[in-house]
């Protein structure tokens, strides 16, 4: 069953995604040539204390971190390190979910550095296209795969190849909830969408070929065939008036 959320739950939610947004708002100013990724996460550590923010990664099946950094070719789960710094070409994918007062919200962008190539920007350019035209679907009377089909079509149209091996997800008073929302499909199948579902959506996106492996840390997942990847996540509600996108 896909949790239908209170009213009580939805207000912190939007609370965790307010406050999730103006933290990203933030990360541009920081993310630069140089910097360390374990330097980055000590910042966005930081930055949810100061805003009752309890990160749900920390803690999450032995990870450590409150963030994943992903760079270039790696798609997501990168582990923040001091030995990885960021260059002035780079990718640079931040994957952040939160709960504020116990509710969560789940987000990551894409930061392109000064000398980063056309083709990065281009990805980057499709994924957020996947992902709007997924908030687009995610309509009450729907079916899950309207969305999971749309950011299919939406990326598979420009020639960048969709990921498998992970999906989307449910979220709410905990970080993955049901469903799982795969990032391809067939429209007009799944579970109907109903007001109060809380999804997170989350387009996931290769310049190559869409296989990806898990690295031997456990957690670290890159591009087979080492094109680059791209990932963008909103957290939405599903309402009578439509999407409501809580962290942006
Ligand atoms: N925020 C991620 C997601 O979109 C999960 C982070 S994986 C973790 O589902 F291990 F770091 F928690
Ligand atoms: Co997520």
């Amino acid at each position: 069953m896909i949790p239908i959320k209170g009213k009580r739950a939805l207000i912190l939610m939007q609370g965790a995604g307010a406050r999730l947004a103006e933290l990203f708002a933030g990360l541009s100013a920081v993310i630069k040539p140089g910097i360390s990724t374990l330097e980055i996460d000590q910042w966005i550590e930081n930055e949810l204390a100061r805003r009752q923010l309890v990160s749900q990664s920390k803690g999450y099946h032995g990870y450590r971190h409150a963030s994943c950094i992903s760079i270039n070719d790696v798609l997501v789960h990168g582990i923040p390190s001091a030995r990885i710094k960021v260059r002035e070409n780079d990718l640079v994918k931040v994957d952040i979910c939160a709960a504020w007062k116990g509710y969560c919200a789940d987000s990551a962008r894409c930061f392109l550095m000064e000398a980063a190539s056309k083709e990065a920007r281009a990805l980057v350019n499709a994924a957020e296209e996947a992902l709007n035209r997924g908030i687009e679907a995610a309509l009450a009377g729907g079916h899950l795969h309207d969305i999971s089909s749309v950011i299919q079509q939406s990326t598979e149209s420009k020639g960048y190849g969709v990921v498998r091996d992970f999906c989307g997800h449910g979220i709410g008073h905990k970080m993955h909830e049901e469903p799982e929302i795969p990032n391809f499909g067939k429209a007009g199948t799944g579970p109907v969408l109903k007001s109060g579902m809380a999804l997170a959506l989350e387009p996931m996106i290769t310049a190559g070929g869409y296989q990806v492996a898990v690295e031997a840390d456990g957690w670290t997942v890159r591009t087979v065939d080492g094109s680059l990847a791209a990932h963008i996540e909103d957290t939405v509600i599903i309402t009578d008036n439509g999407p409501e996108v809580i962290t942006r």
